[in-house]
């Protein structure tokens, strides 16, 4: 397995091109189950997770073709969906698999998916996806670990779906099925996240009729077909966000070309309040520290517009090596604090309490070969590895792989000395 090695202290100066959105992506891709023409989408990011959606897609029947013009292109063509099962290989290794739910339902009346299980930062089950699905009209059994639904009569009809709780991924299945079916479905306390808003905006443009885009109502009159169309995505906030991070971290001086304000906001509010100076350029944000070391700020996770749950893990490794104290609390997910004992290997003080970490500012972070469980986790120890004095050894890329374009690439083209370790 591969490793990275970084050795910490450098200064960090230069541009980082943001990617496309991980997360806007992934349900994009299985707009295409929706239609038997072409969706084509354009800035997507070259990561596992993208493969892993686009094998589960080849395997339902769907001919997905690359090509790299200025910017990453992707053809998805479901002219003929020859198999309707999501298998539990695909859906252990990458949690959006279940996306294929709805547009399946919606376009063939049946699907089965196995059911993700736990994952490392929590139980995350999918009851309201099949709940809202249930309330479209479909009949859902669990058997063998799996999902069975099917569509008596053949098409979902339209129903006013109050979620108890904000679901990114439950809003984004319903309102794929939703733009199917017969009739109006109104999407109650839906996720307003801007990944949510990319794809309504592209099911529109395929001809679905979506209203109340950006707000947590939305209005889906079922339209009887769907057609192709070419969608860009939007840029990856967490990206951005993990690199406005990283500059706060390494006393750097970063442009992000392509990273916007709009979509990252709560997260630019707290950095500033830590002291990080964000300004816009004309092609994108340019982060900066200016006056030394940053101070401890608490910041809260929360559902968009909110502090995202995808960049608390960074947060407390700025946090690590502010000036004071910072409470970081964590009510999205029940177990995202898998880094903290990572982080404190290295040198930071930091107690969690429930949902709450208290993370007290330390001069100094020391390297060490660390491991992390999730994602996030990782690039926060990454992170860490940047300030850090000494040579700290990230083990586990796979994890990285799974969310971060060219890492390691994008941070050495800043100044910091960062290399991967291919397994021998
Ligand atoms: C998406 C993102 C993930 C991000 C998360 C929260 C993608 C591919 N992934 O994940 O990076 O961390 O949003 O912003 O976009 N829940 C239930 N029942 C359900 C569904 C969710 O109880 O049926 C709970 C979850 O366990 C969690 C909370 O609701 O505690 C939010 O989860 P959700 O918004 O659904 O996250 P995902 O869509 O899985």
């Amino acid at each position: 397995m591969d490793k990275i090695r970084i050795r910490g202290g450098k200064p960090l100066n230069g541009q980082i091109t943001i990617s496309g959105a991980k997360n806007a992506a992934l349900p994009l891709m299985a707009t295409a189950l929706l239609t038997d023409d072409t969706v084509t989408l354009v800035n997507v990011p070259r990561l596992a997770d993208i493969d892993s959606m686009a094998h589960l897609l080849v395997q339902l029947g769907v001919e997905v073709a690359m090509s790299q013009r200025a910017e990453r292109e992707m053809r998805l063509t479901a002219a003929d969906i020859r198999d309707t099962t999501a298998p539990y290989d695909l859906v252990r290794k990458m949690r959006a698999s279940v996306l294929v739910l709805g547009p399946l339902l919606a376009r063939t009346g049946q699907a089965q998916v196995s059911l993700p299980g736990g994952c490392a930062i929590g139980t995350r089950p999918i009851d309201l996806h099949l709940k809202g699905l249930s309330e479209l009209g479909a009949e859902i059994e669990l058997r063998e670990g799996y999902v069975q639904a099917k569509v008596p009569g053949g098409r979902l009809k339209g129903a006013k779906i109050v979620f108890p709780k904000v679901s990114v991924g439950a809003t984004e299945n319903l309102l794929m099925a939703a733009a199917l079916a017969e009739g109006e479905t109104v999407l109650v306390n839906a996720a307003r996240e801007p990944e949510i808003s990319d794809l309504a905006r592209c099911l529109n443009a395929m001809g679905a009729r979506i209203e109340g885009i950006d707000t947590e109502t939305l209005r889906i009159h079922g339209v009887e077909r769907l057609r192709g169309c070419r969608h860009r995505i939007i840029s990856d906030r967490v990206e951005t966000g993990t690199y406005m991070m990283a500059a706060a971290i390494c006393d750097g001086d970063l442009e992000l070309v392509g990273g916007s304000l709009d979509h990252i906001g709560a997260v630019a509010k707290s950095l500033e309040e830590a002291g990080l100076s964000i300004a816009e350029t004309n092609r994108g944000l340019r982060v900066r520290r200016v006056n030394g070391p940053l101070t401890g700020v608490d910041v809260m996770t929360e559902p968009f517009p909110g502090f995202p749950t995808d960049l608390q893990a960074q947060m407390m490794s700025v946090m690590a090596t502010a000036t004071g104290a910072s409470m970081i609390t964590e009510t999205i997910f029940e177990n995202r604090f898998m880094h903290v004992p990572e982080l404190c290997r290295m040198g930071a003080n930091i107690n969690v309490h429930g949902a709450s970490a208290m993370v007290r500012g330390v001069k100094r972070l020391t390297g060490a070969p660390v491991m992390a469980t999730d994602l996030r986790a990782s690039v926060s120890l990454v992170l860490a590895g940047l300030a850090a004095e000494g040579e700290t050894v990230v083990n586990r890329v796979y994890h990285l792989d799974r969310g971060y374009e060219r890492l390691e690439e994008k941070l050495a083209a800043c100044g910091a000395e960062i290399e991967r370790i291919a397994a021998g």
